[in-house]
């Protein structure tokens, strides 16, 4: 029997309790999961790949068809050599709807095999992201319910260590 496989790529630089909701949703519909974190990213990483990689095993540990993975280079050619029929992206709000829809023709132009596929959080996450969660992080603000605790202490230890580096 055909099995249903979807890559959900990302930065996950740190993983947020949106990205969470978003794996335990597409871990419902897909029959694997691939969660891939993107290695040749432009942006500096607050985290190491290896470290987002053990933070993000570490929290989806009990969903047994979702796998933790890296990637480097273009998104089809990873889906392709992972044999995925599709891409699963989250959509917060209607801000993230043109980059998403912008990548997800690129991808068509590039594999018109592989569809995309968008989902939507649990509406109280539809303003949480990665990077204000940095942000909070290091100001020193409440992180509870946007971060699971393993990674909140992982995130305060690394700001911790950055802002007694830069003093
Ligand atoms: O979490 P992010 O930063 O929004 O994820 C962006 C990501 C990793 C999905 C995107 O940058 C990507 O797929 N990069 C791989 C390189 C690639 O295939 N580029 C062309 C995509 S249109």
């Amino acid at each position: 029997m055909k099995r249903t496989i979807a890559i959900y790529p990302g930065t996950f630089d740190p993983p947020t309790n949106g990205h969470l909701d978003l794996i335990q949703r597409g871990a419902k519909i897909f029959d694997e999961l691939v969660v891939a974190i993107l290695r040749n990213s432009e942006k500096v990483p607050l985290f190491t790949v290896d470290e987002r990689l053990e933070m993000l095993r570490d929290c989806t540990r009990t969903w047994k068809n979702v796998r933790i993975e890296s990637f480097e280079g273009l998104l089809v050619d990873y889906a392709r050599s992972c044999g995925a029929q599709a891409v699963l992206r989250g959509i917060r709000a209607v801000s993230d709807y043109e980059y998403e829809l912008q990548m997800a023709w690129m991808n068509r132009k590039l594999d018109p095999t592989l569809e995309t596929v968008f989902m939507m959080p649990a509406g109280a996450y539809s303003y949480l992201s990665s990077r204000l969660v940095r942000e909070i992080a290091a100001l020193g603000g409440a992180l509870g319910d946007l971060v699971p605790t393993s990674v909140e202490s992982l995130l305060r230890a690394r700001v911790g260590v950055a802002r007694q580096s830069s003093k």
